[in-house]
């Protein structure tokens, strides 16, 4: 009886493993077939194809939308890239199609040395502007890249915002605009002083080419607690905000705002290459921060929001560090 017994036992064991061997493997090649199925089509160039979610929150399903959400950042990425090559070869085009065209021009038609002079110096000029914009665009690349935030230092943002400030203020004062600030008398912050610089700058420019005369441009700055944890700790954030009382923007140029040389249809006679937003955008980042843009009515408001590290905690982590100059 135990000969016979073990037999049994030893066939049921072995049909039960190949059986679940069997099931197993074409789980398996189910899943590969569907992952090679759209990886195939993806090849032939169908970039919308995604893995089928079958809603049963297993194993299967979380490889099905971890490879879906892989793709979905490949197709925004090459969205950016073929958006960014397009604006490329129509923005270039414009000032070097320009420079040419003043060249052949003064050398058909230019009848002293001075016309051909002050055309050389116009060509030169729309090239330099070229040149503005692929440095713009690299420095764009560069701070996306993450690569500049080994030069973080800790640094008072109260003088760095007065410095800029300052000089926009005659520029504001030029286009017959009021500036005014609403700083406090220190920001201890940590991050690229000349960067920061630059995006407020950037803003402050935007807010001033795009205002009519008469109006006020206004630079904020505060730190805000925006909550308290049980353990006595709180979760602050920069609030920088520059607001004016010019043209404005609708939701939809809004929403667009920041991306590589977008300009709205009423910038269209104002200088610019649409490349101010963007840097915006990637220093803020960079400092793990957003930048939000909204109505001002009329005008714009545009802030930046920088998470800070909590005040105890940095305190106790910087006790070993110099003292700070302010
Ligand atoms: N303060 C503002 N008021 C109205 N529109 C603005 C303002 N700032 C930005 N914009 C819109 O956003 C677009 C992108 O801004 P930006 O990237 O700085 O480019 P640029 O200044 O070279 O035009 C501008 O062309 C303009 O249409
Ligand atoms: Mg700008």
């Amino acid at each position: 009886m135990l000969t016979d017994t073990l037999l049994w036992a030893c066939l049921m064991l072995i049909l039960l493993a190949v059986g679940g061997g069997w099931l197993i493997r074409r789980l398996f090649r189910h899943v590969i077939q569907s992952i090679s199925r759209t990886t195939q089509a993806i090849t032939h160039g169908d970039m919308s194809r995604r893995m089928p979610v079958q809603g049963t929150d297993d194993e299967l399903d979380e490889i099905a939308i971890t490879i879906n959400e892989m793709l979905d950042r490949i197709s925004r990425l090459m969205e950016g890239v073929r958006q960014v090559s397009n604006a490329i070869a129509h923005d270039l085009r414009t000032p070097i199609a320009r420079a040419r065209a003043q060249l052949e021009d003064a050398a058909l038609h230019a009848t002293s040395e001075a016309e051909l002079r002050a055309a050389m110096e116009q060509a030169a000029s729309n090239l330099d502007n070229v040149t503005a914009i692929f440095e713009a665009l690299l420095r764009i690349a560069q701070i996306e890249s993450g690569a500049r935030r080994s030069a973080f230092v800790q640094f008072d943002l109260v003088p760095a915002l007065q410095d800029v400030a300052d000089l926009y203020q005659a520029v504001a004062e030029e286009h017959g605009l009021k500036c005014v600030r609403h700083l406090p008398d220190h920001l201890p912050f940590f991050g690229d002083r000349a960067m920061f610089q630059q995006a407020v700058a950037n803003l402050l420019d935007n807010a001033i080419k795009f205002s009519p005369p008469n109006g006020t441009v206004t630079l904020s700055a505060e730190i805000l607690t925006t909550g308290r944890h049980s353990d006595g700790s709180s979760d602050r954030q920069l609030n920088l905000s520059v607001t004016d009382e010019g043209i404005g923007m609708n939701e939809a140029d809004m929403a667009r705002a920041s991306e590589r040389f977008f300009r709205a249809e009423q910038a269209r006679h104002t200088p610019g290459s649409g490349l101010g937003l963007s840097l915006v955008e990637a220093i803020v980042h960079l400092h793990d921060g957003q930048l939000h843009l909204a109505s001002n009515t009329p005008g714009l408001l545009a802030r930046i929001t920088v998470p800070l590290p909590d005040e105890a905690t940095t305190s106790s982590e910087r006790a070993g560090d110099p003292p700070h100059p302010f």
